[in-house]
């Protein structure tokens, strides 16, 4: 039963895991020598090796009726006791009842079970020798026996009804009365005893009993003695009883007799039973240890997330006016388990979804996982926006951050973003339409009011960072709608006017060429970032790259600034509008764009002066014919030039390292 842990509660599992395989490992032991006489009545005496024995009726008389005589029975088969090569002892149990009549008063001499190489009865060995041994083989024969003493015939003897174990001679290394055990053997009732033996722990153990008291109680042994079989007995051994009579006589009868034997594995010495415990422990100690670890790791994580979420939460909610919090469900089922169907784009640090959220239609962003920044990017984006009020911006719903999926819900846009219609040619199968010079001059003039919002018109000075066609979104009135704030920073008003990171951030082409000198974002890097755009949305043109000063030549400003040196500005103009538009606003974008695209940051009008020019409230900065070399540190416009930095005040010194986006 023990075998079958699935019987078991679980919680018991590992104790009992143990004991079973303990159990079991001693179950599955071949047995040897096994067999069972419930009387002798019709036994075949073939069976037995009976010196001066017999067979009467359905008992063995183990000694004869005489004086000073002595018997042995002993099964023919013979118990292999140990085996050297093999590595193994047997265990064994042999159950007997014996009844002694004594034929004198008092009766004599004894009974015991005996274990020997040598089946023969010494001679003379009656009276004291109880057919064990004899006065002269005393320390010579290989015999262990069980004495069942009738008489104290010995000095040794501790009384006349005791049972003893004795080894190689007639002296018992252990003795015990039987009175006090409710046992007379003498009385003529029939006993049960019980001999076991141990080969693992090398422990002889002895019990006797009343028979007609009923079970034997294995718990209540007579007593157990250490004693290793294999080193006072040869491999191979008979088992069987020898009895004697004295001057006084007796009938030493036995009535039953169960033997049972078990094949131990010994091997070495190493006990294997030690094994059989060690490995389950040790499996168990590996289980436990590594569902503990993983435990940990899973706590910890729910922890790490359940830290994160209350951060963001946390800074979310200190911003004055708190977007909503959406739960993951919501926005799965809106936007169909962000079905690629359903993607709008790609870029800053996510993909975007359109989805169907309380019968609105929003755009979700799903910010990548994984990404560096992407929870300081997404608290940044949260923060900025949720803070930020006006009409060229993009309208942040509410927000989500669950299962470490950091999620952004926006107004939809219908129209996208701009890129898609200032590059329609580039695209196969392009539906869009191509955008008249009022709806380019509309969004550029968007664009400008959001940045003169960003930068001087909220509490905070905002530097967006990465200005770009893919961030301008498009409403449905094509009214241009600043996105993307991923990148955004916070600056406090008056307490600096730049953002420093590790490594800029941004997008090639849009990059003025200084941030590659100090790694810094500045109104100015918006401005010129802005100043590209401007070429862009007129020209048509993708604005190049510009990774490196070196290569910075190929880029849009180098070529319109060219186009300027031989005055044909109107030769950038896209051919998509067909000529058709207004030629002095377009010359003055144009040298708007120009000046914002400056090499020197101090150079660069501010948002505020840019959406003066785009509004006809004051002519377009004066742009030189030649592009001015870029010269860093930059030179600091003497005073008297028109300059305008009052606002923007760039500090524009420290260097730190590099890395486009
Ligand atoms: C003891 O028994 C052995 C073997 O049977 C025998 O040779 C020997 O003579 C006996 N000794 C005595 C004193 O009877
Ligand atoms: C044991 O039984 C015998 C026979 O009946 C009797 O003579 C003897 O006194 C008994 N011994 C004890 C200790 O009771």
């Amino acid at each position: 039963m023990f075998c079958h842990p699935k019987f078991m509660p679980f919680f018991q599992a590992p104790k009992l895991l143990v004991q079973a395989i303990v159990i079991c490992s001693s179950l599955i032991q071949v047995q040897c020598l096994n067999f069972s006489y419930p009387s002798f009545s019709g036994a075949d005496a073939n069976e037995f090796v009976s010196l001066s024995s017999l067979i009467i009726n359905d008992v063995i008389e183990v000694s004869p009726l005489i004086t000073d005589a002595s018997g042995r029975v002993l099964y023919k088969e013979q118990l292999k006791l140990w085996d050297k090569l093999r590595g193994t002892k047997s265990s064994f149990i042999s159950t007997f009842v014996i009844n002694i009549r004594p034929q004198t008063s008092p009766g004599g001499e004894g009974l015991a079970f005996i274990l020997t190489d040598n089946p023969a009865l010494p001679n003379d060995s009656g009276r004291q020798w109880l057919g064990i041994v004899n006065a002269s083989t005393i320390n010579v024969n290989n015999i262990v026996a069980v004495e069942f003493d009738t008489r104290k015939s010995d000095s040794e003897d501790v009384d006349d009804n005791h049972v003893g174990v004795d080894v190689k001679n007639i002296y018992s290394i252990k003795q015990e009365p039987l009175a006090g055990h409710g046992v007379n053997l003498s009385s003529g009732e029939d006993i049960t005893a019980r001999i076991q033996y141990d080969a693992k722990s090398d422990k002889m153990t002895v019990f006797v009993m009343l028979t007609r008291t009923g079970q034997l109680n294995i718990g209540n042994p007579i007593f157990t003695v250490e004693l290793d079989l294999s080193e006072n007995l040869p491999e191979d051994v008979f088992v069987g009883f020898s009895g004697s009579t004295g001057e006084h006589t007796q009938v030493n009868s036995l009535k039953s007799w169960n033997f049972t034997s078990f094949e131990v594995r010994v091997k070495s010495r190493v006990n294997l039973l030690w094994l059989w415990i060690l490995i389950p422990i040790i499996v168990i100690i590996l289980i436990g240890g590594f569902s503990y670890f993983l435990f940990r790791r899973r706590k910890n994580r729910i922890k790490q997330k359940d830290d994160d979420e209350l951060e963001i939460q946390q800074e979310i909610q200190r911003s004055s006016s708190a977007p909503q919090k959406f739960r993951l469900k919501e926005l799965i089922a809106a936007t169909g388990n962000f079905n690629v169907k359903n993607k709008l784009g790609s870029g800053g640090f996510g993909t975007v979804y359109k989805g169907i959220l309380r019968k609105e239609e929003v755009a979700v962003k799903r910010i990548q996982k994984n990404t560096r920044r992407g929870k300081q990017d997404f608290i940044a984006e949260v923060t900025t926006i949720s803070n930020l009020h006006h009409k060229n911006l993009v309208k942040l719903f509410g927000w989500c951050y669950e299962s470490n999926e950091l999620l952004l819900v926006y107004e939809f846009m219908p129209n996208g973003s701009l890129d898609r219609f200032i590059y329609r040619n580039t695209i196969p199968n392009n539906l869009y339409k191509t955008l008249n010079w009022v709806t380019r001059h509309n969004i550029i003039c968007g664009v400008a009011k959001a940045l003169d919002y960003l930068h001087n018109g909220c509490d905070k000075r905002v530097i967006h960072r990465d200005i770009k066609s893919s961030n301008i979104m498009l409403d449905s009135d094509f009214n241009a709608r600043l996105g993307d704030f991923g990148l955004a920073r916070t600056i406090q008003l008056n307490e600096k006017t730049h953002y420093s990171t590790k490594g800029i951030a941004g997008t090639p082409g849009y990059m003025a060429p200084e941030s590659f000198h100090t790694g810094k974002a500045t109104v100015e890097t918006d401005i010129y970032a802005f100043g590209v755009l401007i070429l862009e949305v007129v020209s048509g043109r993708k604005p190049g790259h510009q990774n490196e000063q070196n290569s910075y030549n190929s880029s849009i400003v180098e070529w319109v600034w060219e186009q300027h040196r031989l005055e044909k500005l109107g030769d950038v103009i896209d051919l998509q509008l067909n000529k058709d538009f207004d030629a002095d606003q377009a010359q003055c974008i144009l040298l708007l764009g120009l000046a914002c695209c400056h090499p020197n940051p101090y150079e660069r009008p501010s948002m505020r002066t840019a959406l003066q020019v785009l509004t006809g409230e004051v002519a377009p900065p004066s742009v030189p014919a030649e592009k001015p070399a870029f010269i860093w540190p930059a030179m600091v416009p003497t005073i008297g030039e028109e300059m305008d930095n009052s606002i923007t005040g760039g500090q524009l010194t420290t260097t730190t390292e590099l890395s486009g986006r």
